[in-house]
């Protein structure tokens, strides 16, 4: 059955469709923690089987999250309920919309932490705080902000409040308007940055590091976190982009507006790590520095660069917002369904997810003070002692990313492409070219769920 509508409203064009989509791709997982994951791996071989996961998982099972998510026209929770009733299918499968409400708030926690680290940095930048710093006056004051879990706390709170107040005024007039001018100027200041790196940094070494591949160094954890980083930073697996596709109008293109969004989040990835290596090599830090990278690295260009100041600013600026469009979309999932099944009117519904997020958020901050030592247990495999946990925040980011997203786009791939009859998902797919839906079809079936499969067995070390 076709519905042309959601009761939460719809986007007014397709081109806004992609923006939001692109707006809730593109975030801090492109320029926060793709750098710095690819950094503790060692660059080259990550980022290339992070490529290879972003085509041959990412884009397929986007477009299956966007083909469910305007076939059912509801909550992702919903969605899944009515799709399997529709196709006479266990009501089971609305777990995969519960572990993606769960994800959602697990990943909007420790997010709205670091998009306030963001935050407290425009103001930094814009109070000229960088003006002659070195490598250690930056990796000095990057240290005490967050060793500070008062001030973490204050900038956190400031950021949810900025998301509920989005999401309380719905679809249209809420994160429309943001997505149209923020994101255009966002590329325009990488690419600013890039052409820094490129005339002061050692652009050639951060090349070479993130694109020159060793082999060697791969492990299945890093496959694994590669894996993860291409669910995190295309925001799949959690209904996201399933709740984006049903506020999308029947008549556009999925595999169009699917490839523009895939597109747009990768070249930002990768402008991100070609402005910022090679100013972490010419700063002599090293790339595996963590959580902090950008936070280290760029205040040091905004240092020395003429108009540093203004630049410096906007470009947190800039984060933030790209942090805000993603958050939002984050919370979506779970205000739909709060307005579906309890009645709440939106705000009321924004507020209740923001505040849990908030809540849970406290472990984050916590994790880079007084509980920053890691809790867990040691375990012996095959003759190998291994230690599994990790401060709260590292545990909620693992878990989600490696583990709960990519678990979520294993069952969405399952139920598109085994168990919803191939009618229905070519009906909703509309695609014109035959050979094209076969092709497509091939690859959520067998090259996706088997890949995701393999990764998992290949990171616990059974393969
Ligand atoms: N993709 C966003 C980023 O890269 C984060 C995000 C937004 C997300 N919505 C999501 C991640 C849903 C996973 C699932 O910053």
């Amino acid at each position: 059955m076709r519905r042309e509508s959601s009761i939460h409203g719809q986007w007014s064009s397709k081109l806004v469709f992609v923006l939001a989509a692109t707006g809730s791709a593109v975030g801090l997982g492109n320029i926060w923690r793709f750098p710095y994951i690819a950094g503790e791996n060692g660059g080259g071989a990550f980022v290339l089987i992070y490529l290879a996961c972003i085509l041959l998982i990412g884009l397929p099972i986007m477009m299956a999250e966007i083909a469910l998510g305007r076939r059912g026209r509801q909550s992702p929770i919903n969605t899944m309920a009515t799709l399997s009733r529709e196709e006479g299918l266990h009501r089971a499968w609305g777990f995969v919309g519960w572990l993606g409400v769960a994800a959602g708030f697990i990943i909007l926690s420790y997010y709205s932490v670091i998009a306030g680290w963001s935050l407290s940095y425009v103001f930094r930048a814009g109070g000229g705080a960088f003006t002659g710093l070195d490598a250690d006056g930056v990796r000095g004051m990057f240290e005490s902000l967050v060793s500070d879990p008062e001030r973490l706390l204050a900038w956190h709170t400031l950021f949810m409040i900025m998301n509920v107040l989005v999401v309380a005024r719905g679809v249209r007039s809420g994160l429309e308007k943001a997505v149209k001018f923020l994101m255009p100027a966002l590329l325009g200041l990488l690419l600013l940055l890039v052409g820094y790196s490129m005339s002061q940094g050692h652009f050639m070494e951060g090349v070479s590091f993130l694109f020159k591949p060793d082999w060697s160094e791969v492990t299945g954890d890093t496959i694994l976190l590669a894996m993860g980083q291409a669910f995190f930073t295309l925001s799949l697996g959690m209904g996201a982009i399933m709740i984006y596709g049903s506020y999308l109008s029947s008549r556009a293109s999925i595999f169009k507006t699917s490839a523009m969004v895939v597109s747009a989040d990768t070249a930002v990835a990768l402008l991100a790590g070609l402005a910022i290596f090679p100013i972490v090599f010419a700063g002599g830090l090293a790339p595996g520095e963590g959580p902090g990278l950008i936070f280290i690295t760029l205040p040091m260009a905004f240092a020395e660069m003429p108009g540093g100041l203004v630049f410096g600013t906007l470009f947190f600026l800039l984060l933030v917002t790209a942090a805000w469009t993603s958050s939002i979309s984050l919370m979506e999932p779970a205000v739909a369904w709060l307005v579906e099944n309890r009645g709440l009117d939106r705000p009321m519904a924004a507020v209740i997810v923001g505040g849990i997020a908030w809540f849970l958020g406290l472990g984050t901050i916590l994790s880079f003070s007084l509980w920053s030592n890691p809790i867990g247990f040691n375990l012996t495999l095959g003759g190998e002692a291994l230690f599994i946990g990790g401060t709260l925040f590292e545990m909620a980011d693992y878990l989600t990313s490696n583990i709960m997203l990519p678990l979520g786009g294993l069952l969405i791939a399952l139920f598109v492409g085994w168990r919803m009859t191939q009618r229905s998902v070519e009906d909703e797919l509309g695609l014109h070219s035959r050979a094209f839906f076969r092709a497509w079809y091939y690859v959520l079936r067998f090259a996706a769920p088997i890949g995701i499969l393999l990764v998992f067995l290949k990171a616990v070390n059974l393969i």
